[in-house]
């Protein structure tokens, strides 16, 4: 069993200041908004201006790490980022950011990817560098999701980057054990070839995917650690959309079943242990790879001071598909980590955007990066259509 002494010292996040309200985008789609608001959970999308992206976001969110906590650059030895919408093929986005931030030549930079999972694949080879060294790791989870317009995935849609600092002895969370509760099977649930924007996914069967992967890393973790699910405080999931959040939950408590009984309702226990955390994600969607580290900002920022040294229970999936279900123990301290992401302020002072302009953010963010490989074809009753021209049909 791994048991480190490492894990996330400070922990910041950035939130793009625009949102569209999920009501309106119901309109656009002709829904009824409590498919989006109750179905899945959600209220609000962040939305990402044309100038922004996965390197400046990531930058936005390493500078207030460095602003809040008490940081030296020059103590960084690794600096890894989790993203799947990266802006380049070889180029990663950690080099970009490296050179933005002036860190310490004398460091190791690369991206991992694995769909919503990479940030949690780099938080793992952070703590094994930071075990072994007397530096510390940067992890950095930077993504824009994006789904066709008119889609089913539309309205679960966000932009946002969290940033981690990871130490030997950390303030806010240590992960007491770090198991092997991984899981991978090779799934078309969701994936964006090259030429895209936009995911291609397969809903319904990733929602299937997601439950796979969460009821096996789970007995991976029980097996390992002689632990179960009712040992935690807290239990943070993977949020592509807060009712996901119920769907894992349910999951967890059929699979205990099997070994004892469950003390307390599904709906009692949701709303003590997992709700908590959850307003974060359905303020700004889905950010991929920081998803689950948006709900522990979310998490710390309404925690309790009794919640000191509460044990964590917190479950990464990636489609395609990875998984880890793992635990952390929160700081002893409260004023350590109560309050000091950044994620109340970056809510607060968010504005509030209309369809039109969303869609033609999208249109130019697309045509931007896709040439002419994505078009906008016009209007339908008042509807916009966004099309891509046939080559790429062909090719999804
Ligand atoms: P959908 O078309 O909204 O599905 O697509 P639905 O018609 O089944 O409706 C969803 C829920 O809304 C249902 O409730 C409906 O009953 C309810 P449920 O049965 O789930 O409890 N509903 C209503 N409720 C109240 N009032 C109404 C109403 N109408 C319907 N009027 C789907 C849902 C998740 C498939 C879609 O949003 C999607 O494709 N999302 C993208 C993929 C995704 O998020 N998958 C999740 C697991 S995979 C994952 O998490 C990885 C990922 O983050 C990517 C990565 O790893 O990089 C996505």
């Amino acid at each position: 069993m791994g048991n480190y002494e490492v894990g996330i010292d400070a922990i910041s996040v950035y939130i793009p200041p625009y949102y569209l309200e999920l009501k309106d985008l119901a309109l656009a789609n002709r829904t009824d908004p409590d498919h989006y608001l109750v179905g899945l959970g959600c209220r609000r999308m962040a939305l990402a201006p044309p100038g922004e992206d996965p390197v400046t976001m990531a930058a936005e969110a390493l500078e207030t790490l460095f602003e809040r906590y008490a940081v030296s650059k020059g103590e960084i030895g690794m600096l890894l980022v989790g993203t799947e919408s990266s802006v380049d093929e070889a180029k990663p986005v950690a080099s970009i950011v490296h050179g933005l931030l002036g860190l310490p030549s004398r460091c190791r930079t690369l991206d991992v990817k694995h769909a919503c999972y990479g940030a949690t694949g780099a938080l793992r080879l952070a703590c094994d560098y930071v075990e072994k060294t007397a530096r510390g790791a940067l992890v950095v989870a930077t993504d824009i999701a994006l789904y066709d317009i008119g889609s089913p995935g539309e309205p679960t849609q966000g932009a946002g980057a969290v940033a981690i600092l990871v130490r030997k002895n950390p303030k806010i969370l240590t992960f007491e054990p770090f198991v092997e509760a991984v899981y991978t099977r090779h799934v078309w649930d969701f994936f964006r070839p090259p030429h895209r924007q936009s995911a291609i996914v397969d809903g319904h069967f990733s929602v299937q995917c997601y439950l796979e992967a969460l009821e096996a890393s789970y007995l991976f973790f029980r097996e390992a650690t002689g632990r179960s699910f009712l040992d935690f405080q807290y239990l943070l999931f993977h949020i592509p959309f807060p009712k996901m959040a119920k769907k894992a939950l349910a999951r967890l408590h059929q699979v205990e079943a099997r070994f004892s009984e469950v003390p307390c309702s599904l709906e009692e226990d949701f709303e003590r242990r997992v709700e908590p955390a959850l307003y974060a994600n359905a303020e700004v969607g889905n950010i991929y790879c920081g998803s689950l580290y948006l709900s522990l900002c979310g998490l710390l920022e309404r925690a309790q001071d009794s919640d000191a040294s509460a044990l964590l229970g917190l479950f990464s999936y990636g489609s395609g598909s990875c998984a880890e279900f793992f635990c952390g123990r929160l700081g002893p301290d409260p004023n350590a980590w109560l309050g000091q992401t950044g994620l109340l302020e970056a809510l607060k002072d968010r504005k509030r955007v209309t369809y039109e302009d969303y869609v033609a953010w999208r249109e130019a963010r697309e045509g931007e990066i896709g040439g002419k490989r994505f078009r906008f074809k016009g209007l339908d009753k008042g509807r916009r259509l966004y099309t891509s021209p046939k080559r790429d049909e062909s090719r999804s």
